[in-house]
């Protein structure tokens, strides 16, 4: 017999190496209070139902108890002998309160129990995810308020578009974290699932009472079928995948606080916290938490290909392979987390260059639509209108004339039905504020939008 918990048909002891290569302690200790909160449960449970003896089951969930202050306290080493968390802790406490302790995966199989740990692990944390997009979503409006009128070019294919307000376009980010608190706020509900009472994978047949361990954690509804309760990571994929999503949506709007802030641009300044010098260079200074934010959407988009790619494939129920689904999952809370905050932290003492970002939509051509539609109001097709103003726009590269320069007389030369009226048209301010269609960036939308979004955040 090998001395392991399982070891009693074992005849052999297998390397040090070997055991060290299955051993999963030296990440799933991070689910130790979900472990203990998992058996205590557990043993309450097995308790009340006359599985074991009241005294018994007390025992079991003092001991559990002292092991979980004592790890709080720092005082616990576990041992890659006992391969994982859950032995481990078994392990502890057999020295604590002696045989009695076996008493505890009485009705339980590690499968159900990993499954448990690992839900209550997601489960505890999304809470803090939820509040930390609310709060960078603040930031956003706090910004969003201030640049409600601030006009800047709107681009596509990075190339001078439509002038737009700033504010606009820091709400567009507010929409894709919405989207993304959503996402996590269902995520919750697949991970409020009790998967205990599925055993090993079939069930059990002890009188066990899993509504009984629901409650006492906090779950909201209990796996209906065993084999799918042990083998279920879909919570895991799915917070794998919104933290994806959400670090794209990060990265996007990384990659615009870096040009953003190149000379060439001049539109915004990181604050000095949030931006890093030069070992060589006297006058830099970069935006290496932006930079840093981009550059971990890699390792997001690791994670969830890692994990998908784990499950395919995999017979049911419990397969060893599912061991792999931690590290990627207890990686990404991190950062997802920290993410998040530094984002918030980069808004909230960024200084926005308005006159800057005013002035390029002086001097070129994005006023160019505002012509095109002028047009097409006094009846000339859409076309045919587009073709002239693009003419003009030739002609205004070519002598360095933005529209809302060029001489009347110049303008009716090549469309007669254009009068006076144009010049205010072509004003960005006037471009922006005549865009009052659902959604437009007129600065009378953005405030609206301000203030619905305000009440979507107060209704947390
Ligand atoms: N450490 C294992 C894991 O993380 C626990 C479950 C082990 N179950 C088993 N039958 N080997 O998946």
């Amino acid at each position: 017999m090998s001395d392991k918990l399982w070891g009693g048909r074992f005849t052999a002891k297998a390397a040090e190496w070997v055991d060290e290569f299955g051993a999963s302690i030296h990440f799933d200790q991070k689910m130790a209070a979900e472990d203990i909160e998992g058996s205590i449960a557990h043993a309450k449970m097995l308790g009340k139902q006359g599985i074991i003896s009241t005294e018994e089951s007390e025992k079991i969930a003092a001991g559990l108890k002292i092991i979980n202050e004592e790890l709080i306290a720092g005082k616990i080493e576990f041992d890659v002998k006992n391969e994982d968390i859950h032995m481990n802790i078994e392990s502890l406490l057999t020295e604590k309160i002696g045989p009695v302790a076996g008493k505890l995966h009485t009705a339980r199989s590690r499968n159900d129990q990993v499954a448990t740990d690992f839900h209550l692990w997601v489960k505890h944390r999304l809470p803090h995810v939820l509040e930390s997009l609310t709060e960078l979503q603040e930031e956003l409006l706090t910004l969003a308020t201030t640049h409600a009128g601030t006009i800047m070019s709107g681009y596509t294919h990075l190339q001078h578009a439509q002038p737009i307000t700033y504010g606009h376009y820091l709400l567009a980010y507010f929409e894709m974290f919405q989207r993304d608190y959503e996402r996590f706020e269902f995520n919750q509900k697949h991970t409020d699932i009790l998967p205990l009472g599925a055993a090993a994978l079939a069930g059990t047949t002890f009188p066990i009472d899993r509504e009984f361990v629901a409650s006492e954690l906090g779950f909201d509804s209990i796996y209906h079928n065993s084999l799918d309760a042990v083998s279920d990571r879909d919570f895991a994929l799915e917070f794998l995948s919104n933290a994806a999503i959400l670090m794209m949506h990060l990265s996007r709007m990384a990659e615009e606080l870096i040009l953003w802030s190149t000379y060439e641009f001049n539109y915004i300044e990181l604050s000095d916290d949030f931006s890093t010098g030069s070992s060589i260079m006297p006058q830099k200074k970069n935006a290496d938490f932006a930079e840093l934010v981009r550059g971990k959407t890699g390792r997001s988009y690791g994670a969830l290909m890692g994990l998908l790619t784990t499950m395919k494939s995999l017979p049911l129920a419990y397969n060893k392979d599912m061991q792999e689904d931690k590290e990627q999952v207890f990686d990404m809370m991190d950062t997802v987390l920290a993410s998040v905050k530094v984002f918030t932290g980069m808004l909230s003492g960024l200084t926005v260059h308005k006159e800057r970002m005013l002035a390029t939509t002086q001097d070129d051509f994005s006023n160019a639509t505002e012509l095109a539609d002028y047009l097409a109001t006094k009846g000339v097709p859409f076309r045919e209108a587009h073709a002239i103003v693009g003419q003009l726009v030739l002609t205004g590269i070519q002598s360095k004339t933005p529209l809302q320069k060029m001489a009347l007389s110049d303008l009716q030369a090549v469309a007669p039905q254009i009068e006076e009226d144009i010049y205010d048209k072509l004003q960005s301010e006037t471009a922006v504020n005549r865009r009052t269609s659902l959604g437009g960036t007129a600065v009378e939308n953005v405030k609206k939008e301000i203030v619905r979004n305000k009440k979507i955040l107060e209704a947390r």
